[in-house]
């Protein structure tokens, strides 16, 4: 019988969040259970693969992640692997759509910005976040020429970086 590539994407997926270790998502398993963040925003879904991982923990109630584009790959997944009424996922036209929703939203526990990866773009989401939480993940340090010197220019308000794993942490106290 011929397997379905999503059927192997899922599965794929699911394997790799649960068990194996050396991948970026330790990393983000660190901070979540140190944190232990209830409700979540990430800026940038494509295949909803992080936003799985990120709804999969016990103490995660809500992960609204946005993107330009409906990949639809998450939706199954998201299903699989149980998380599907944790999620809301919202297809946003434009980066005032974007802003809208996010200034209807009193506080994040927990943001990961892994959007529009311009320099403006970057900036912009940083701006809409950073007055509404506490804990800020950027992807792509190191690995995207525009997050490295915002990154820079955010100086010691990032507390901790992983330039390997393509990741900076905002900590605020
Ligand atoms: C690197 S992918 C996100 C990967 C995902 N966070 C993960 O870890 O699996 C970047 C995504 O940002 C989306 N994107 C691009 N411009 C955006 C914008 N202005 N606002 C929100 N998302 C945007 C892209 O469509 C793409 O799906």
């Amino acid at each position: 019988m011929i397997k379905r590539f999503t059927d192997n994407f899922e599965e794929h997926v699911m394997i790799r969040c649960a068990i194996l270790p050396k991948y970026p998502e330790d990393y983000v398993r660190d901070i979540l259970n140190k944190y232990k963040p209830k409700k979540i925003l990430e800026i940038g879904t494509f295949n909803g693969i992080m936003t799985a991982f990120l709804a999969s923990f016990p103490f995660v109630e809500k992960v609204i992640t946005l993107d330009i584009t409906d990949y639809k790959t998450g939706y199954n997944l998201w299903k699989k692997m149980r998380v599907f009424e944790k999620i809301s996922f919202r297809l946003i036209k434009n980066n005032k759509e974007k802003a809208g929703i996010i200034k209807e939203e009193k506080y994040f526990d927990f943001v990961f910005i892994d959007g529009e990866h311009s320099y403006k773009g970057i900036k912009l989401d940083y701006e809409l976040v950073k007055d509404k939480t506490k804990l800020i993940l950027f992807h792509d340090y190191g690995s995207n020429p525009y997050m490295t010197p915002f990154i820079q220019e955010l100086g010691n308000k990032i507390t901790h970086k992983r330039i390997d794993l393509s990741f900076a942490l905002m900590e605020k106290k």
